[in-house]
Order: C-alpha cells, then sequence, then structure tokens
C-alpha cells in the first residue's frame, strides 16, 4: 500500500507495513456495502496520539474514509497532560477529565488538547483528509458530587448534531477535543470515553472505536474478545473486582454506548499496527467487541406506560398511518403492547394479537417508532420480536395490516402482500367497519 505525505507526493512505504493481497482486498470489498454511509465515532487515546503507530493509524483512518464511512474522531489528552504538567511543575487534580478539574488544571488541559488536536489535523492532512475541530458540544458543570465541587468538570449536555452532520456532509472530519463549552461559552473539562458514548447516540452511530492504551477488556486477567452488554452489565454490578482498573472506564462508556442505541464497541490497542483495519474488518478482531443484545430494549408495556404510548403514536395516527386508539383503548389493550425502550424512555410500540378463532394466525400492528430513531433498525426488530413471540406461543402465520407502510413488511421484514380473504371472520368484519382499505400482508414463521 502505497501513502503520500502533505505535498501530495507518494510516501516512503513504512519498513512494517505488509502489503495487501488480492484475496485480503476482496475480504474487505465484502464489508463495504455493509458500512458505506454509516458513522463510526473514532476514539483515540491520548498515548495512541504520542505513539510511533500514529502515522499508521492515520492511513487506517484515511482507508476507513475513503471505503464510504462517516467518521468523527473524538481524543482524549490525559498523557499530554500528565507531561505538561511534570514540565510546567503545575500539579494537576485530575488527568482524565472525571474527577475535580480545577482552574490551573483546565488551562494546561486547554493547551494539552490543542496540541493535540493539531496532531491530529497534521496526520489527517498528511493523508489528504479535511479536518474541522468543533465547538459543538455543550456542557454543564458536573456539580458537586459526594460533598466535593468538581469545579470545571462538565458532563455533556446537548451535542450540535446538525453542524457535525454538515461537515460530514461536505467531506469534512469532524474532530472533538475533551472540552465542551457551557452556557455561558466557557470551557468545562469532559472526559473524553464519555463524550464518544453521548456522540454516538445523538449521531446514530452504528460503531464506537475506543483506541486504547491497553489491547482491550482484560476480565479475570485475559483479553475478552467478545462480550454482550448483558454479560459486561452483570459483571460490573456483581463482581467489578474482574474487571482490570484500565478496563473499566471503557467498559462503562461501552455500555452506556450500547444501552442508547449503538449497536457495537470495540475496544482496542490503538498502537498495534493495522490494528485498526483488522478490528473492523475480520471477523476475529484483534481487540475486545462489546455487542448488544437485539432484543434487549424491548419489553412488554405495562399500565404506567398508557400516556407514552398514547403520545409517542398520535402523530401517526393524526397522518393516518395508525389507527386511533384512545388511552382508554389503550389501556385495555395494554397486554397486547410491546415497547422499545432507550433511558426509560419509549421510543417505539407494537402490538401482537391473536384471533381466537385462529389459534395459528397472530397479527402484528400498532407499529411506531419514534421519528428521531429511524433507519436504525428498529422497526425490524420489534416486528421480529413480534414474530418470535407468536411462534413461541404456537402461531405459524403473521399478518400485518398497513395503509401506508407497506412497503416496509414487504422489503424489509420478509412479508408478502396477500388477499384479505386470509382475514378471520370476525377480523374481516373489523376490516370492513375501519374503512381504511389497508393492505394485508402475511409472513410464514
Ligand atoms: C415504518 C417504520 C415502523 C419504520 O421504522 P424504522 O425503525 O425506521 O425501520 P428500520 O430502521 O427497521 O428499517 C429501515 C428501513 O426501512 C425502510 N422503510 C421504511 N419505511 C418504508 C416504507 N414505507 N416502504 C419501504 N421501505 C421502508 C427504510 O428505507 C430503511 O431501509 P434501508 O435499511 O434499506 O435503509 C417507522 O417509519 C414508523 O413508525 N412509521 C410510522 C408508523 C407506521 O406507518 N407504522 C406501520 C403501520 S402498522
Amino acid at each position: 500500500m502505497s501513502t503520500s505525505n502533505g505535498n501530495g507526493q507518494p510516501a516512503q512505504v513504512p519498513a512494517t507495513a505488509t502489503t495487501i493481497k488480492p484475496t485480503d482486498l476482496r475480504g474487505i470489498l465484502k464489508y463495504v456495502p455493509r458500512f458505506q454511509g454509516q458513522i463510526f465515532v473514532i476514539a483515540l487515546d491520548g498515548p495512541v496520539i504520542a505513539d510511533d503507530n500514529f502515522g499508521n493509524l492515520l492511513v487506517d483512518i484515511a482507508v476507513l474514509r475513503s471505503l464510504g464511512i462517516k467518521l468523527v474522531l473524538v481524543h482524549g489528552i490525559s498523557q499530554q497532560l500528565r507531561e505538561l504538567s511534570a514540565l510546567r511543575g503545575v500539579p494537576i487534580t485530575n488527568a482524565d477529565g472525571t474527577g475535580v478539574t480545577d482552574a490551573a488544571t483546565l488551562d494546561l488541559a486547554v493547551r494539552a488538547s490543542s496540541r493535540v488536536s493539531h496532531a491530529l489535523f497534521e496526520g489527517l492532512t498528511q493523508n489528504q483528509l479535511k479536518c474541522a475541530i468543533t465547538n459543538a458540544v455543550r456542557a454543564l458543570p458536573t456539580g458537586i458530587i459526594k460533598g466535593i465541587d468538581q469545579q470545571f468538570t462538565g458532563k455533556v449536555d446537548r451535542i450540535d448534531k446538525d453542524f457535525i452532520l454538515e461537515l460530514i456532509d461536505r467531506q469534512i472530519v469532524p474532530v472533538v477535543p475533551p472540552i465542551g463549552f457551557g452556557p455561558d461559552g466557557k470551557s468545562l473539562r469532559v472526559n473524553s470515553d464519555l463524550l464518544a458514548a453521548e456522540l454516538a447516540e445523538a449521531l446514530h452511530a452504528t460503531k464506537v472505536v475506543y483506541l486504547a492504551s491497553s489491547p482491550g477488556l482484560e476480565i479475570d486477567g485475559e483479553i475478552r474478545r467478545e462480550i454482550s452488554i448483558a454479560a459486561l452489565s452483570r459483571l460490573m454490578q456483581e463482581e467489578p473486582q474482574r474487571l482490570a482498573d484500565e478496563s473499566r472506564s471503557k467498559a462503562i462508556h461501552a455500555i452506556k454506548a450500547i444501552e442508547t442505541g449503538t449497536p457495537r464497541v470495540h475496544i482496542l490497542d490503538g498502537r498495534v499496527f493495522d490494528g485498526l483495519l483488522n478490528e473492523v474488518f475480520s471477523n476475529e478482531g484483534v481487540g475486545s467487541l462489546v455487542y448488544g443484545n437485539d432484543y434487549q430494549q424491548i419489553r412488554r408495556a405495562r399500565k404506567s406506560d398508557v400516556r407514552m404510548i398514547y403520545n409517542l403514536t398520535r402523530n401517526a395516527v393524526r397522518r393516518e398511518e395508525l389507527v386511533h386508539r384512545t388511552q382508554q383503548a389503550i389501556e385495555k389493550n395494554i397486554d397486547h403492547f410491546f415497547v422499545f425502550e432507550i433511558d426509560e424512555n419509549i421510543i417505539a410500540c407494537v402490538t401482537l394479537y391473536f384471533y381466537p378463532d385462529r389459534p395459528l394466525m397472530a397479527e402484528v400492528g400498532s407499529l411506531y417508532v419514534m421519528p428521531f430513531y429511524n433507519n436504525r433498525g428498529i422497526g425490524r426488530k420489534m416486528v421480529e420480536y413480534a414474530g418470535m413471540v407468536a411462534k413461541e406461543r404456537g402461531a405459524d402465520t403473521l399478518l400485518a395490516l398497513s395503509t401506508q407502510n407497506f412497503g416496509f413488511f414487504t422489503n424489509v421484514c420478509g412479508f408478502e402482500e396477500t388477499s384479505r380473504e386470509i382475514l378471520p371472520d370476525a377480523r374481516m368484519r373489523t376490516y370492513e367497519e375501519s374503512g381504511r382499505n389497508a393492505k394485508v400482508m402475511v409472513k410464514r414463521l
């Protein structure tokens, strides 16, 4: 593989570089359609930027970009902050943005952050990538925790996602430093692991890649290659001592990212040559993969969800995409509803009904996904889940009726259009009474 220097001249291939064989290329190309257009948030820890492999890593980042993957870069500064503190003889209260940040630490953090962002700028420029540092992170002071004022440490309040997406659309790589801006425009130090998770949520990213200075999540003294969020959460709650200290922050934020909708989080050593490409483009990977259980955010609805379900579906009812249901009607049928929950908010719902006169047949309905969360596979998951429950309860046929989004059921969920004659008698009567003339679709389970 040849690289280019800042002047557009071919640079020397690093001595350690391997050449990509056509067979490897075929392996990589199979991932291209899958990842094209998706957003990856890549978080680089301070030591990764200071390491000799940094130049190679930027080439890997340029490769991902050239494959049509949309990248957002976040960086840490803890190593550079410690170095600056030692160099200037100014003690710091905290290096990673999780404890107290006093005024002197904030001042050094801003300087360290500028240097690190600049190093990234240089590297991206050498790889012909346009980039821009952003002030897209609005932060709020963390405040007083257990009686201690955290001073200039901040938590993410809001992310200006339109700004970041606009940059991406213009082929500019956004670089987000671990310094947020408070409502008064003043700087607050934010932990970069947290920042990456928050950005992934706001941007609907499909991956967070933590490029750390350790090889992955270390559990019981060994690097775990793959772990589900359910297993990792259980471990963190019940036996946190099994996880190495260096892995703790990544584990906490991987859980956060997945709980808020990012399907996968990779944690790997950013100083390993070819590590990033291997992790993304091979089934084995080189670091740790934390993955979400596809259905863990789906649960049966409860009476206390009625108002939220009503409010959620109101707009779709107005557009006649869904049948009108009063709060009382939802409450009466609450046992038929399943909801998808993020951060204790219901963002999608679906119903599953059985026909008393046809025990082998079930109907999926009232499917709604809040527009902010569209195109993240949630609608498909809800329908799949309803199908799974129907099958478990003995059904072999799933029906869906839709007036405007029938294409979703046929193109995305594997249903086929069928005649209304398939409806059981009682259902046919309510179908005709409704006058909606919905298309009827069927799927064999
Ligand atoms: C239809 C709906 C449930 C889709 O939810 P979602 O979570 O965005 O869907 P997913 O992320 O699982 O799937 C997205 C895919 O479905 C496709 N899709 C969405 N609506 C579609 C339609 N009407 N026809 C064809 N394809 C459609 C998208 O283009 C996307 O395709 P891609 O993966 O190739 O990019 C959602 O838009 C919605 O709530 N609509 C309003 C209510 C409604 O009409 N419900 C159905 C009647 S019961």
